[in-house]
């Protein structure tokens, strides 16, 4: 399992010193949440934090965006060279033209998909993307409880990336932990986010990173 701790849950007053410690603690990539205020009811981070986030990381950043403008943000984000840049498919008219802007960028393009999606919805898209990103929580904030029917949607979604695109990967983000992570694994996820297992674990990030593991 790759696993993509979000900053939102990081001390935002030791950014850097946070960043760090989950690149030294074994992370596969850094996941930035940023929120419009508009798409969803709260505010992140611009790209001058961003940059800052960059600086720090030794691993590769996945900036998901809950944002109501994307190719606006595309744009804002881009000179700082994440692998990832994943916009939710509810707010985005043309996904197909975002998605060859983004690869376009030489950013790995990924479709966010809030808890009521269906995977189907995104089926003659998948051959264009590098990863589905499922949302196991409504997206806005850090700390909520893991929505179980992510699993049977995690199912549906393999099953069609086998068909169009075996080599789409497939993200989990929100209330994920050492115990739901081997459920998501066995349906098929490549990839978790979490935020506050990582940040609050009495154990240190490490530990947590490699529980996730
Ligand atoms: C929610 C964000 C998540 C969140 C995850 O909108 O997309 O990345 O920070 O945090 P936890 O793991 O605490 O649910
Ligand atoms: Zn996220």
């Amino acid at each position: 399992m790759l696993v993509a701790p979000s900053i939102l849950s990081a001390d935002f007053g030791y950014l850097a010193d946070d960043v760090k410690a989950i690149c030294e603690g074994g992370c596969d990539l850094v996941h930035v949440d940023v929120m419009d205020g508009h798409f969803v009811p709260n505010l992140t981070i611009g790209p001058v934090v961003v940059e800052a986030i960059a600086k720090a990381a030794t691993k590769p950043l996945d900036i998901h965006l809950m944002v109501e403008n994307n190719s606006f943000f595309v744009d804002l984000f881009a000179p700082l060279k994440p692998e990832f840049i994943s916009f939710h498919i509810e707010e985005e008219k043309h996904p197909h033209r975002l998605i060859q802007k983004i690869r376009s960028l030489d950013i790995r393009p990924a479709i966010v998909l809030n808890p009521h999606t269906p995977p189907e919805k995104i089926e003659f898209l998948l051959e264009y993307v590098d990863m589905v990103l499922l949302m196991s929580v409504n997206p806005g904030f850090g700390g909520q409880k893991f929505i179980p029917s992510v699993i049977e949607k995690a199912q549906r979604l393999k099953a069609l990336i086998e068909k169009r695109n075996p080599d789409c990967l497939i993200e989990v983000d929100g209330g994920v932990n050492d115990t739901n992570v081997k459920v998501l694994a066995d349906a098929g996820v490549d990839v978790v986010v979490a935020g506050s297992f990582v940040y609050k674990h009495p154990k240190g990030v490490g530990e947590a990173i490699a529980s996730l593991k």
